[in-house]
């Protein structure tokens, strides 16, 4: 039966697996290190200090290179992403970091473990069931755990809507699409305290600089043609110069931003 997750999460594997040597390679091991160095910073974490060498943190939707690669060995540091399995069997380099990493959905994960420390980067937009995922971080949490949420979020109302609705067409990885205030109401909600929020679009576009060798090809004239309805789609709207794909480029309004969101659960 059409699952919508299932086939986002089959297309989510499809980009690691075929962007496999670029992964793999030490240039973008050395890029993404620097990456969530300077994302844990701009979050308030020193990379360095005991904190999340120590600490019980939860990684969610950890991906392939996800911030354990900040981690040599800490079994406090757990990882969840339902495609941790073939991630391990592709990357096998994944398994140089002692951390813990489990094979499953955030919403199905049972622990009676309280993290001090929990990270989503990029994930919440792309779960199966996002109301769920947010209970389950409260649930997760105790009273002074550090929550640290990034996510896509839509820069325009109108194109929200149209993404929110055709999504399976023209954004197939991500089930989610709303805007930074949407999500800050849903979390406001689902019983969160927001510390401070940021955008982390200068963080991205440094890694996607950094990397501008390895998606030559991604940027071909012939790679437009393919059929791809959401490539022609941000490609019209690129060329009308309404909006460009992804993220905040200085002086070029982009359909997406990457925002940051640090939280508390509230005392209840
Ligand atoms: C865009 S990747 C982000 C990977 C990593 N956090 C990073 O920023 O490099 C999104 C990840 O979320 C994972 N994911 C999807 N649904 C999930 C769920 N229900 N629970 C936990 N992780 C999920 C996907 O398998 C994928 O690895």
């Amino acid at each position: 039966m059409w699952n919508r997750w299932k086939i986002a999460q089959s297309k989510e594997l499809d980009c690691w697996v075929g962007n496999k040597d670029k992964i793999q390679s030490a240039k973008y091991q050395a890029a993404k290190l620097k990456f969530w160095q300077g994302t844990l910073e701009s979050c308030g974490l020193d990379p360095d200090s005991a904190d999340i060498k120590t600490k019980k943190v939860l990684d969610v939707g950890c991906g392939p290179a996800g911030s354990f690669i900040l981690i040599d060995k800490n079994p406090d540091y757990w990882c969840v992403d339902p495609l941790m399995d073939s991630y391990l069997e592709q990357f096998p380099q994944i398994k140089q970091h002692e951390v813990k990493f489990f094979n499953q959905k955030l919403e199905d994960f049972r622990t009676d473990r309280r993290f001090d420390i929990i990270l989503g980067f990029n994930c919440l937009d792309h779960v199966d069931n996002l109301s769920a995922a947010m209970d389950k971080i409260k649930e997760l949490s105790h009273p002074s755990t550090q929550i640290i949420i990034s996510l896509n979020v839509h820069n325009y109302n109108w194109l929200q809507k149209i993404l929110a609705r055709f999504s399976p067409i023209l954004d197939r990885l991500h089930k989610y699409q709303y805007t930074s205030q949407q999500y800050k109401s849903m979390l406001v909600d689902k019983g969160f305290c927001l510390i401070k929020e940021f955008s982390a679009d200068s963080l991205w576009k440094e890694l996607e600089d950094s990397l501008a060798d390895f998606n030559v090809s991604h940027k071909s004239f012939w790679n437009y043609l393919r059929f791809s309805p959401g490539k022609w789609f941000f490609g019209l709207l690129g060329l009308l110069g309404i909006a460009r794909e992804g993220y905040q480029n200085p002086g070029n309004p982009s359909v997406y931003s990457v925002r940051c969101f640090i939280l508390k659960p509230n005392e209840d």
